[in-house]
């Protein structure tokens, strides 16, 4: 189906995003919130998007004013009843999408696509508000979404192949890269980002290594930044949540350090509040370059840390892997539960998160059995947080070296 008018539903920062990439890709927007006020800040970002693109002179005043004159804010619902697509990006609480799948059901037409854009919530429940979840899909856009390449599409457990098919084909149309991923807790980027984070908090509590020290060692293997750096970038208060969540979904593997909770406690948030990991100016990220000041409020809670609660220490030197493989693991459990193909992994860890060669690639140049001999060895010294998906036993014990060897892995399969 050809998408010609669309809506979006919230005009905040992903709501704006989304509705100038629909925009730009020649599609009539109805962009709703709940107050005139709101409808007016999207649009003017809206407009923002489409001045910076003017001034980089990678479109013309006039074809800018053409693409914006396409979106029109609304607070009702006047016009659904001729869209061929809605993503709903409005606030991320269950009962605020159920109500608003609820309303779309009755308004919006019977072919149109019912589309969430929704971090962790489950697209299942989601569309069972509505009489026709087999049209509702998960079309995850990443921060800001005017930007950034990737969408995840997440089919609902009822979702048909064919809107699936034609989430994927709309994002292609407006220039992204879509990845399917299976409906799990965290869907795939954050599922295996967390992992990673997690462990290097463990890993700065052993007291052997920096902070800009991990930073650089995983910048070194092709991460943009950090995992100090991310958290305060993200706003540790949203990382301890999500965290807390994937470990309530998943068990032990994302068994949470304690000191994101601790900083929250202290309302030492990242660089919305000035100060996390390191010190910032309100609100500003440091340059790339610049040297980070380490936040002393945060030594001190490492200190407290330590004494309260101390953790098994790794007879090893500090490596990136150390880090890396619980993102690696990560990765085998979903392929394992067929949630996503193996090449799909790294194409979603490179245009998701800016990785330049994705984790799957990594681990298999230091080959899947050193992978699995690590995390056998941090599994006995450090816990469950380590324990190998049965998957990468099953590689090693028939020897692949490469993913690109299989004709059939799980997801391919399903
Ligand atoms: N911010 C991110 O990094 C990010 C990334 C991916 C996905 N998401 C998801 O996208 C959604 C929006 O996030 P955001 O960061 O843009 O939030 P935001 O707070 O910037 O914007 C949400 C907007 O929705 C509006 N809204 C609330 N209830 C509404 C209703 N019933 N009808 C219409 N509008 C309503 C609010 O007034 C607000 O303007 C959430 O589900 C979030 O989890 C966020």
């Amino acid at each position: 189906m050809k998408i010609q008018r669309a809506a979006v539903i919230g005009a905040g920062a992903m709501g704006s995003g989304i509705a100038q990439v629909l925009s730009q890709a020649g599609i009539e927007v109805l962009l709703k919130d709940v107050s005139q006020e709101f409808v007016e800040r999207g649009l003017s970002n809206i407009k923002r998007m489409y001045d910076s693109r003017v001034k980089k002179e990678v479109m013309t005043q006039s074809e800018a004013d053409y693409r914006f004159a396409m979106v029109k804010g609304t607070t009702s619902y006047d016009g659904f009843n001729e869209v061929d697509l809605v993503i709903e990006a409005a606030l991320e609480q269950i009962a605020v999408k159920l109500e608003i799948f609820a309303e779309l059901d009755k308004i919006c037409p019977p072919q149109a696509i019912l589309a969430t854009n929704t971090s962790a919530l489950s697209i299942s429940e989601i569309a069972a508000s509505t009489k026709r979840p087999e049209r509702v899909v998960g079309m995850h856009f990443f921060n800001p979404a005017q930007t950034m390449k990737l969408v995840e599409v997440i089919p609902g457990i009822k979702t048909s192949v064919e809107i699936t098919e034609q989430a994927v084909a709309l994002c292609r149309e407006l220039n992204k890269i879509a990845v399917k991923v299976e409906e799990c807790p965290g869907f795939l980027v954050n599922r295996l980002l967390f992992p990673y984070m997690n462990e290097a908090q463990y890993v700065l509590q052993e007291g052997n290594v920096s902070m800009e020290e991990v930073d650089q060692a995983v910048v070194g293997l092709g991460l943009p930044m950090g995992p100090f750096a991310l958290f305060d970038m993200t706003g540790i208060d949203v990382c301890a949540h999500v965290n807390d969540f994937l470990y309530n979904q998943y068990g032990p593997r994302f068994q949470p350090n304690k000191l994101l909770n601790l900083l929250v406690s202290k309302r030492q948030l990242g660089q919305k509040t000035g100060a996390g990991f390191f010190l910032h100016q309100k609100g500003k990220p440091a340059g790339k370059d610049e040297p980070k000041e380490i936040n002393p409020e945060l030594t001190k809670l490492l200190n407290e840390l330590t004494k309260s609660s101390p953790q098994p220490k790794s007879s090893g030197q500090f490596d990136a892997y150390r880090v890396l493989l619980p993102m690696f693991n990560e990765a085998l459990y979903a392929i394992q539960e067929g949630v996503v193909k193996p090449a799909d992994v790294d194409v979603a860890m490179k245009w998701g998160c800016g990785m330049t060669k994705g984790i799957l690639a990594l681990a298999e140049e230091k080959g899947f059995a050193w992978c699995l001999s690590q995390l056998d060895q941090y599994q006995s010294e450090l816990g469950e947080r380590f324990r190998p998906s049965w998957y990468l036993r099953k590689l090693v014990a028939a020897g692949v070296k490469s993913f690109t060897e299989l004709e059939r892995t799980p997801a391919a399969v399903s």
